[in-house]
């Protein structure tokens, strides 16, 4: 005989014969992975315990027996929850608990309710609060990179397109980009909270139930914005963790290119930051080596978060309404993505406070370039020549700087006039890189005086 977890153990044991066996109760027990949401289970409990009191589904004196009953396990498994046994979930881990503090009245609680409201409000809660965790670990990368921008104003960098010298950037426009996409991610996290925050508890399994309960008081009572309007689509739905998981890949992404560039700025090929010591790790067998693990394993983890937003969207695909045990595969994506994602947040927070740029090298890698191709061009175009001309007329002066091996601010006005006797003397020097930067004056742009404007807006947006 295989071995049977008995029926007296389950929520639904009347209706079977016999145990199940053990290896498919192992098999479908979330208890290990849907206790992190105790708080949360214990807590909607609470307000449904209220609200049969204040409805008379239950009297005053049971709905406040249940109340002191489950405060009295939130006050008994902080901080770290209830001990895992073999109970089947958290619902049913906290029912047997009630149960052993309050005798039959426990067995009240789950009066107009199912399992089926109750886990998807449980993991709206977790999820709400998720978001916020999310909101405050963006600010934090937001600040460091902020800092980190203040810190390198006068830095000008070789900015790319096509991973070639496009032309020259701030750093600090550089760092500031990533602030602004931040920005939008907790714009996302702040869009995907509005949705999350409704509640599905009176769906009961999904059809709704036939005692008067009140769901706006519910509602509430945890803080919810709204009820959900239809018992299935409460109970089947989990878009709600979809867009959860779609902010937090577009978070990973973000901070996956971010580490791509710090992974490239630290090669010894560009060398144009010092990166802090405690963010690097060596090598066992190389000695002088200085890895950028961190960096690296945040772009190599952005890929596990994608993968649980799509898990999720392919778990959800095929499913009929309303519930089916498929939705249990919901927490473990969601709860891994943010794991992952505050994890990543806070490492790349800690890694952007301790980045130094080397002004020698972004200055070196600048030297002898042609980025001020387009300079010359714009200068041509302002004396009237159109500026495909312009540009064709650029692109030969360059192709002449590259036969001298010299760059384009190297070259002396008898060198450029060759090409047009629109040239003067005003031009030589609008091709140093600071000039080039400072010529970038439109809103939005690279001039310095731009730039210490948006450091002004992007404080504000970031708070
Ligand atoms: N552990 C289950 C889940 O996460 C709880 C809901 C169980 N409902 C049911 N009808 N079996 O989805």
């Amino acid at each position: 005989m295989t071995e049977r977890i008995p029926k007296s153990n389950k929520l639904w044991g009347g209706r079977f014969s016999g145990g199940v066996d053990a290896a498919l109760h192992q098999f479908h027990a979330s208890l290990p992975f849907d206790a992190r949401m105790w708080r949360e289970d214990l807590t909607a409990s609470v307000a449904h315990a209220r609200m049969l009191g204040a409805t008379g589904i239950l009297t005053a004196e049971e709905s406040a027996g249940l109340i002191a009953g489950l405060q009295a396990l939130l006050a008994a498994w902080e901080p770290n929850g209830p001990e895992i046994d073999d109970q089947e979930d958290i619902h049913s881990k906290v029912e047997a608990a009630l149960c052993e503090a309050l005798g039959p009245l426990a067995g009240k609680l789950h009066t107009a309710r199912s399992r089926n409201d109750q886990v998807a409000t449980d993991f709206r809660l977790y999820l709400r609060n998720g978001c916020d965790q999310l909101d405050a670990a963006l600010q934090e990368t937001q600040r460091a990179l902020l800092a980190c921008a203040e810190a390198h104003l006068d830095v000008v960098m070789p900015g790319f397109t096509h991973l070639q010298h496009a032309q020259p950037v701030l750093t600090a426009h550089h760092l500031l980009a990533y602030v602004w996409m931040l920005a939008r991610d907790r714009e996302r996290v702040a869009d995907a909270r509005v949705r999350i925050n409704r509640l599905p508890l009176g769906a009961a399994a999904l059809a709704g139930t036939k005692f008067p309960i009140d769901r706006e008081m519910v509602a509430r009572d945890l803080g919810f914005e709204s009820i959900l309007e239809n018992s299935l689509d409460a109970v089947a739905d989990r878009d709600f963790a979809v867009e959860f998981l779609a902010a937090c890949s577009l978070t990973m992404m973000h901070l996956s290119r971010l580490c791509e560039e710090i992974i490239l700025w630290a090669s010894q090929e560009f060398a144009w930051i010092e990166l802090p010591e405690g963010y690097c790790t060596g090598s066992s067998i190389m000695p002088q080596k200085k890895n950028p693990d961190g960096a690296e394993l945040i772009r190599g983890k952005s890929g596990r978060v994608f993968g649980d937003l799509l898990g999720l969207l392919t778990t959800l695909k095929g499913l009929p309404l309303a519930y089916n045990k498929d939705l249990q595969e919901d927490k473990e994506a969601a709860f891994d993505a943010l794991d992952t994602t505050l994890a990543c947040l806070r490492i790349a927070a800690g890694m952007m406070r301790g980045i130094v740029f080397r002004r020698d090298r972004t200055l070196a890698a600048l030297a002898g370039e042609m980025s001020a191709a387009t300079e010359i061009a714009d200068y041509l175009a302002e004396k009237g020549v159109p500026f495909r001309d312009a540009h064709h007329v650029s692109g030969e002066i360059v192709r002449y700087a590259d036969s001298q091996g010299k760059g384009l601010a190297d070259l002396s006005l008898t060198e450029l006039r060759q090409y047009s006797d629109l040239i003067e003397d005003d031009l030589p020097p609008l091709l140093t890189p600071e000039a080039v930067v400072a010529a970038k004056t439109s809103s939005g742009g690279t001039a310095p005086a731009r730039v210490r404007e948006q450091l002004e807006k992007v404080r504000a947006v970031v708070g």
